[in-house]
């Protein structure tokens, strides 16, 4: 028993006792003070918030310790977070002043076991433990808490001083065979019934104990049990094959106690991998198997005499079989000089960023050339941090019995051997693992495919991991170091952006990389960039975990599995850029590549792609997380193209309030946004009658509302509603569809146990809310988005006839033949009514199935300044014929919309803010504006906002022309007599000194050629542009078709080049230089300038580059 004396004093030194009484928690001496509990508790909680950098400013941090104190007041002790878990997990051993191999403490995989409650569920989690930490020989830290000790008498603990060790067994003379470490605890299992085979290296059985009972005798499956049998490297040196000597391949201390923060865990078995001299030490030493001399002898050597240094020789001769018979067989290892150096570095780290690290000289210095390895010479202080790992004395020194049980127990022999055949553990295992490993699911999606995708990914991961969706927005970041497995499904928007909910994890994610690599960081202050020059893809093996001993792991997702999938369209130069940026920060902060990034092309192939990397890295993630074996992999991928909706499942019913609620405060609800309501006060169509098509001006009325404040470059984003005849025509093609006015809600069949049995209930799903048919087709679901083969597959069970069953299982497959069919025809739910007319539809699937009508956005083409109170769009109407010109006419279906709103329709709209699409913040900066057709929309805002500068005196006529306050606005139309928009308006803002320069490119002008934005800029005023942007530091922005807006960018990449006498690199660095100084903005509303032709030919050449890679 240790006490106060044991401490080291000034005159006295402990240094070499083996458990002093610092290091030592005995049960015996009763519980911890509530005091002191108080001050351990306080003193972590602060170290875990300072961990994720919200110490003292956050109120979290303040309302957690109230909540530990109080519990601590009440109980004695509290519950710690998983995360908190987690990082004390990490900190204990980072703390470990005798552990040699510290560097790797944040790569330390947590099974949180603390709701056990039974010795089998122990063992359970002992075996997914083992199973994990071996991974076929490439071993990985990990450590398993079983439940924190409240009482002496409801602990739970492993008896084991190791979970793998070899028994130990008295013979009649006195001798011993097998490690004489375990004799004790041999002898103890063969009391409770255990009986070993008398062998040197017979496995022990697991010695479990569950809330303070008598403990109880596991078998250990031999299949979760990897050994290594010794040989030595050299030719000549086969005595020690002869000697059949072997060890375990992974060494899992589970005597020692954990103390975090207070709470004490004295069932906490942990693993990390062998220094090899530990094993050598292990068959050596006398107190062990004692074999120096034997080892001597077959080695021939004259062991006579102590000065022909024979021990020496024995001793580095098995040393060096040890770590050649595990390096052979791949089974990770160290040597003790590796081990010192990587000590090392981690020392240095530390002093650097906590300004010390404990250490116990004695113990670090291995017990082979210790004075060749760089610990030897280096100075070290030896003290307790908490958490802290500390010894506890052995069980069976303090544990009372339970009598007549143990009676029992003597008597009769009750033993589990339960684990025996490998399928069984198979089958505990999976259920263990399943219970307890997380996968995470972040998305981020503008349209809903991404969120579409997360969901099937669900389905996939569900069959082996506990899998949950979450949208990036509401992801808490300090939460993601403590991951097991992240998967990210995102797409990217804008020209290279993040969909609207994945900016604040992006701009976090950008925040922690830059802080962990300071030195290295270019410091971008704009995320959009940084994505950009980030989309580059990096291949699994340049970034993939490996469990290399040496290195330091202060990567904070060290420890983090991940894999990305990116969703986009190669019409935009920047294909998924956003995926690649989330792939590249996950890989610098060190997560470990589960497999190279998924890419995901909308007009080639997306479902394709996102199927097979769905179960590419589902397998992965089984491999890695060692599940492979139990997991049907048939059944797991079947599940992505199966969709999850029976029939019997879901029904219509009439709601009892025939009330439906306010449409726009349910699309606010629905999609998580503050919806206000406008009016519309004008509408005017900007175009000429003879032009044929429509670009309508809308005048909005927002009666100030504060919620639709704006700057001129934002954006109003609008939720449309389908237009009616197509509602009425879906309508009628639905078999048990209510009349017009019958409010209906969609109720799911649920089950839950009762003490009577299995009851099953309707509840009714949330996703919708009580409304018509008719309101849930016009406003909550979209019908015009071509169905996914999923809904596809599902029409085909709706007792349709044998012929169009076929072609829908073909289509359903979501090949090549669904996205020839979907690019052709562009099919809206109607039409494909229409194409299999013996689909028996009902009301039920689609409520279930359709996504949602999604909100469009508008650049805003007002100021408020010139029009209070009021919101003013430029809206291309959207008109077009499928199969490039020759099908059935479709009309957009929030253009059309806004063409068809009266002003006593309410329309649902919001305010998105485009920082980055601002008018410099002094006015006297020179801009140009290029916004060919629809593109001009916001500059109507700049313009006005100008004028209102200008009317209030701010920037008077006088100072513009002086200080040179240029605004060149440059426009492109067909032709001069049908589509020149704001002809007038910008003639007037020109000579009120708003615009200073306008320019026109017509392309479709009678007997001229055709001529766009870009090519007036190359012509005509490439000196007035490259001294703009150039020398005056001016800014440049470009609105409209996303191939428009790279056309421009390239002209004038060529004006750099000419004009400035640079090299394209030069001039592409130039263009870069003013993204990052916030001089170059873009507005991208998509591919909408010659849509058919453009993804027609990206399709075919997406096609073509498949197919050759398919050939190879
Ligand atoms: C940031 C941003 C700002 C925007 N600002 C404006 C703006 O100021 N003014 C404006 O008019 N628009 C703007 N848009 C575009 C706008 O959001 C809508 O996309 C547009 O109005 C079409 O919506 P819709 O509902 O009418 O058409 P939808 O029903 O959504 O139909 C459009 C879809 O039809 C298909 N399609 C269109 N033309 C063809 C064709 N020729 N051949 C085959 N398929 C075709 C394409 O799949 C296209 O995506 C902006 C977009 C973004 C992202
Ligand atoms: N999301 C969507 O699908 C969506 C959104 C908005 C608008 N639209 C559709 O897109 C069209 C846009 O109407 P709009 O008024 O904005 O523009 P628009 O009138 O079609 O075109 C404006 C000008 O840009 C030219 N142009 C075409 N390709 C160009 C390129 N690569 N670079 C530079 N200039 C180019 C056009 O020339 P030419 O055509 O003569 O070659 C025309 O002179 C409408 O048909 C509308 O239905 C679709
Ligand atoms: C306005 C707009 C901009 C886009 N920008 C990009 C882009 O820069 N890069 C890209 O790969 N895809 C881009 N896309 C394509 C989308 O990423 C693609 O449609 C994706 O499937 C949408 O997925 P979601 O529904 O999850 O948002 C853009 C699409 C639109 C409408």
């Amino acid at each position: 028993k240790n006490s106060e004396k044991d401490h080291c004093a000034p005159k006295k030194c402990n240094g070499s006792l083996m458990q002093p009484s610092n290091m030592v928690c005995d049960p015996r001496d009763g519980k911890p003070s509530v005091e002191s509990v108080r001050k351990l508790a306080k003193d972590f909680i602060d170290q875990y918030f300072a961990s994720m950098k919200r110490r003292n400013d956050s109120e979290a941090h303040g309302a957690r310790l109230d909540e530990v104190m109080n519990s601590i007041d009440s109980t004695g002790t509290y519950e710690l977070t998983k995360n908190e878990l987690i990082f004390g997990a990490k900190t204990a051993w980072r703390n470990a002043p005798r552990c040699i191999g510290r560097i790797q403490w944040n790569k330390l995989h947590v099974f949180d076991c603390r709701k056990v409650t039974s010795t089998y569920e122990m063992f359970e989690a002992i075996c997914s433990h083992l199973k994990y930490a071996t991974n076929k020989g490439n071993i990985r830290s990990c450590i398993t808490f079983f439940p924190p000790r409240n009482d002496v008498k409801t602990e739970f603990r492993v008896w084991n001083s190791q979970l793998i060790r070899y028994a130990c067994y008295r013979q009649e003379d006195g001798s011993l065979v097998g490690d004489p470490a375990n004799l004790e605890l041999t002898e103890l299992c063969e009391r409770l019934g255990w009986k070993g085979k008398g062998g040197r290296f017979d496995l022990l059985p697991l010695l479990l104990q569950a809330n303070g009972e008598d403990p109880e005798l596991y078998e250990l499956p031999s299949n979760l049990v990897l050994e290594v049998k010794l040989r030595h490297p050299d030719a000549g040196q086969e005595w020690l094959e002869k000697m059949n000597l072997k060890w375990y391949a992974v060494p899992a201390v589970s005597n020692i106690m954990l103390n975090i923060g207070g709470v004490e865990f004295p069932g906490v078995p942990f693993n990390g991998w062998f220094m090899g001299t530990e094993i050598g030490r292990d068959l050596l030493d006398t107190a062990r198997y004692n074999l120096i001399l034997p080892v001597a002898e077959a080695m021939g050597l004259n062991t006579k005499k102590t000065a022909s240094l024979w021990k020496d020789k024995a001793i580095l001769e098995l040393n060096i079989a040890v770590l050649h018979s595990f390096q052979d067989d791949n089974v990770t290892i160290m040597d003790h000089h590796v081990a010192t150096e990587s000590f090392m570095k981690h020392f240095s780290n530390e002093m650097k960023l906590r300004g010390g690290c404990p250490g116990d000289w004695v113990w670090l210095v291995p017990p082979v050339s210790g004075s060749a390895t760089p610990i030897f010479h280096q100075e070290i202080l030896n003290y307790t941090l908490n958490p802290a790992c500390l010894y506890q004395p052995d069980p069976w020194h303090y544990y009372k019995w339970k009598d007549s049980v143990m009676k029992k127990r003597k008597n009769k022999l009750h033993f589990k051997e339960l684990a025996r055949s490998v399928l069984m553990t198979s089958r505990m295992m999976t259920k263990a693992m399943a219970n307890r490993i997380k996968a995470t699911i972040l998305y981020a999606s503008e349209t809903g495919k991404s969120y579409a995708y997360s969901k099937s990914l669900q389905e996939i991961f569900n069959h082996a991991f506990d899998a949950k969706v979450v949208p990036m927005d509401q992801y808490d970041i300090c939460n993601l170091e403590y991951e097991a497995l992240v998967l990210i499904v995102t797409s990217t928007f804008g020209n290279g952006d993040p969909p609207e909910n994945g900016e604040y994890l992006a701009q976090a994610l950008q925040k922690i990389v830059r802080d962990s690599k300071e030195d290295q960081y270019v410091h971008h202050t704009n995320i959009l960039i940084f994505i950009t020059n980030n989309s580059v893809k990096v291949s699994t093996k340049q970034n993939s975990f490996s469990n290399d001993i040496q290195s330091s792991t202060q990567g904070v997702l060290a420890n983090v599995k991940f894999a990305v999938f990116g969703l986009g369209s190669r019409a935009y130069p920047h294909f998924c850029a956003f995926a690649h940026a989330m792939d590249t920060f996950l890989g610098e902060l060190e997560g470990e590549r589960l497999m190279e990034i998924g890419e995901g092309d909308e007009l080639c192939g997306q479902e394709e792609s996102f199927r097979r990397w769905a179960q590419e890295v589902f397998t992965s993630a089984c491999d890695t997380f060692c599940l492979r074996e139990q997991v049907n992999l048939e059944d797991a991928n079947a599940s992505l193209s199966t969709s999850k909706f029976e029939r019997t499942d879901f029904r219509v019913v009439v709601h009892d309030k025939q009330v439906q609620p306010n449409v726009i405060k349910t699309l606010g609800t629905m999609h998580r946004k503050k919806l206000s309501s406008c009016r519309l006060i004008r509408r005017k169509n900007l175009q000429s009658e003879e032009s044929g098509r429509s670009t309508i001006l809308i005048q909005l009325e927002t009666k100030n509302c504060e919620n639709l404040n704006f700057c001129p470059g934002d954006h109003l984003g609008i939720y449309p509603r389908n237009d009616p005849d197509l509602v009425k025509e879906l309508l009628s093609k639905i078999r048990d569809a209510t009349d017009e006015n019958t409010v209906v809600v969609l109720e799911a069949k649920r089950e839950k146990r009762s003490i009577i049995g299995n009851l099953k209930y309707w509840e009714e799903d949330t996703r919708l809310p009580p409304c018509t048919l008719n309101m849930a087709f016009s406003r909550y679901l979209d019908i015009t988005t071509p169905p996914t083969p999923q809904l596809l597959k599902l029409f085909s069970e709706c007792d349709v006839n044998q012929e169009e069953s076929k072609r829908l299982e073909v289509l359903s497959q979501g090949q090549s033949e669904y996205e020839d069919w979907k690019f052709l025809n562009n099919p809206n739910l109607i039409e494909v009514l229409n194409q299999f007319p013996s689909i028996q539809l009902e009301a039920a699937l689609l409520l279930k199935q359709l996504p949602l009508l999604q909100a469009r956005y508008y650049s805003i083409s007002s100021s408020p300044e010139i029009f209070p109170g009021e919101i003013h769009c430029t809206v291309s109407v959207v008109t077009y014929h499928t199969r490039g010109g020759t099908g059935p006419l479709h009309h957009g279906v929030c253009s059309s919309y806004l063409n068809s709103i009266t002003d006593d329709e309410e329309v649902a709209c919001f305010v998105r803010t485009a920082p980055t699409f601002h008018l410099p913040l002094k006015d006297n900066i020179p801009c140009i504006l290029v916004g060919p057709g629809t593109g001009i929309a916001p500059f109507r805002s700049f313009w006005q906002q100008r004028l209102a500068e200008i009317r209030k005196g701010v920037n008077s006529i006088h100072l513009v022309a002086h200080n040179g306050c240029t605004m060149a606005l440059l426009f492109g139309c067909r032709n001069p007599n049908h589509d020149h928009l704001y002809k007038q308006e910008v003639a007037a803002a020109m000579k009120e000194g708003a615009i200073s320069h306008a320019y026109t490119a017509f392309s479709r002008e009678k007997g001229k050629p055709k001529r766009y934005v870009q090519n007036v800029i190359m012509s005509e005023i490439p000196d007035f542009v490259y001294d703009i942007v150039h020398e005056k530091k001016g800014h440049f922005y470009v609105c409209g078709d996303v191939t428009m807006a790279t056309e421009v960018n390239k002209t004038l990449l060529k004006i750099l080049c000419i004009k400035g006498e640079m090299t394209k690199e030069k001039a592409q660095e130039f263009i870069n230089s003013m993204k990052t100084e916030e001089r170059y903005h873009e507005d991208i509303f998509g591919v909408t300038l010659r849509t058919y032709e453009v993804n027609r030919s990206v399709r075919l050449k997406g096609k073509e580059k498949s197919e050759s890679l398919s050939h190879k």
